[in-house]
């Protein structure tokens, strides 16, 4: 019998006797069109091992590890079976990112210390299993927000390679915020200038009063070099990354640097306290979209991905609704109120995105005034976003505030947990998070791409204070989205969880004990 600790959990593990030994000697097999997987598996196998793997065409042999195209190997891309006997190893899949996956297996089936940075005594055995699997969902994702507290390309890189090994593959990234911009743009210099950094920052709990500051200048940027290299390296894994650009709200940073594009004229300044800003982009200024448009130019080379995250949550109307450019927008589009004018606003970004083959997804208020057409809504405010959205023909990725707000506390006790916004979040409610909400007729659920966890950083100054926060819940929602709802079992995730918490140690990760 062996013992198998894969997260999240496959579809079907067949023991049977026997192992495979990866050794000195091991030949990784693969045709051309695998060669960047080989190459991976060869990479992640060499540091711990020391083995430095031979690469060989498929047909040069029989035994070794094999890794092999399929079309009938799984129904899902992502899909993969796996098999090792004391022969050989195989894995198939119809794509190669189900052969990715299938190494991520892989690499879980040995021993943790396979995930060491440096040379480990072996032996490194596979157990002879059969693993047929796929992911339920084709939306895995995870958010993280480097706005709030700029995190550095390094820790970006790590946790891109986390969420390979959850076999995670979108990852959002929350680039501007109120309290910071985090994307160069060559045109517009003054973002990466003014915008990136802030004077001081609220120290503890926002709501705390007398308001205390430290008296440290805060920000940072990703050069658009960093990007490109963040966005291979995503690539490489098979991780989409999905930018996110905040408009009309959560902008004062831009303000501050272009303060013409506020309703008032300013000045502003880059945020120092957490929570929303009233200035926010005048939305009967032209220039505001010119502006918008010049940024997500630069963002379309940047990222191909086909989704583009425009934010659109949390925009306060009460600068619109005495602004004179604001309220001849309104009439002159003969719209209703400050909340179709915000909606006319995302539908002339949503044409711009679609006239360049784009989809543009939201959070779940740019519902209100109506959805662009074709727009996706990711539903935070609970379900209900979502729900109304997919009623309306519309897709949707579930990130419900109630779930996968990682930023929510770990635990009740004030005495063991960090500082958070508040909130409270165990690692079991997440592992029983249901991304298809219980209401939604079954005939729609093909509307739902996925789910994914988030991570403001408000209260995460460091990236080992997101590590406590993500780890290990993203663990549990790494499964909630992966693995097939039935047969779920909370007992079992626990027995599997601390070969895998090894994993993240060896990782070096400050998960929660
Ligand atoms: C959000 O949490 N404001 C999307
Ligand atoms: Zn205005």
């Amino acid at each position: 019998m062996c013992h198998v600790s894969v997260i999240p959990r496959p579809i079907s593990v067949q023991a049977s006797a026997g192992a495979y030994p990866i050794t000195a000697a091991t030949v990784v097999r693969a045709p051309a069109a695998l060669l960047a997987e080989a190459q991976f598996l060869a990479a992640a196998l060499r540091p711990a091992t020391g083995f430095d793997l031979p690469l060989a065409a498929l047909e040069t042999g029989a035994g070794g590890i094999r890794l092999n195209l399929d079309p009938a190997a799984a129904v899902h891309a992502d899909g993969h079976v796996l098999e090792a006997t004391p022969e050989a190893l195989e894995i198939r899949a119809a794509t190669p990112a189900g052969v990715f996956y299938g190494i991520q297996t892989l690499l879980q089936l040995l021993p943790p210390a396979i995930f060491r940075a440096a040379e480990t005594a072996g032996p490194w055995i596979v157990p002879a299993v059969r693993i047929a699997d796929q992911p339920r969902f084709g939306w895995r994702g995870m958010h993280l927000d480097c706005a709030r507290h700029f995190m550095p390309k390094e820790f970006i890189k790590k946790f891109l390679d986390l969420l390979a090994l959850h076999k995670m593959n979108v990852f959002h990234w929350h680039l501007t915020e109120d309290q910071g911009w985090r994307i160069e743009i060559k045109s517009l210099p003054k973002l990466t200038e003014v915008s990136a950094w802030r004077e001081k920052t609220v120290v503890g709990h926002h709501d705390n009063r007398p308001r205390r500051f430290d008296d440290t200048r805060h920000g940072g940027f990703y050069t658009q070099d960093d990007v490109r290299e963040i966005v291979a390296y995503a690539a490489r894994r098979h991780i989409t990354v999905v930018p996110e650009i905040e408009m009309p709200g959560h902008s004062q940073a831009v303000l501050a640097a272009y303060p013409e594009l506020g309703c008032t004229g300013g000045p502003y300044h880059v945020r120092t306290v957490w929570a929303i800003s009233e200035d926010v982009f005048c939305a009967g200024n032209d220039a505001s979209l010119t502006f918008l448009k010049a940024v997500l130019k630069d963002v379309l080379e940047l990222f191909p991905s086909p989704f583009i995250h425009i934010g659109g949550d949390e925009c306060l109307k009460t600068r619109w609704e005495k602004c004179p450019k604001c309220q001849a927008r309104i009439k002159a589009e003969g719209l209703k109120d400050t909340h179709e004018l915000q909606s006319w606003f995302i539908r002339q970004i949503g044409e711009f995105l679609t006239q360049h083959g784009r989809r543009l997804i939201g959070w779940d208020e740019i519902l209100e005034g109506g959805l662009p057409p074709g727009a996706t809504v990711m539903s935070w405010r609970g379900t209900e976003g979502g729900i109304k959205a997919i009623q309306a023909g519309h897709d949707t990725v579930f990130a419900p505030n109630s779930h996968t707000y990682f930023d929510h506390s770990q635990a009740t006790s004030r005495e063991t947990e960090p500082l958070t916004i508040g909130g409270f979040l165990p690692l079991e409610k997440v592992y029983g998070y249901e991304p298809v909400p219980e209401t939604l007729p079954s005939s729609l659920a093909g509307h739902v791409l996925g789910a994914q966890g988030q991570l403001w950083t408000e209260y995460m100054e460091t990236p080992k204070a997101v590590e406590y926060m993500a780890f290990p819940r993203l663990t549990a929602l790494a499964e909630a989205v992966w693995s097939p709802a039935a047969g779920k079992d909370y007992a079992d995730f626990l027995r599997r969880l601390p070969e895998h918490l090894r994993r993240l140690d060896v990782l070096d990760v400050n998960y929660r004990p």
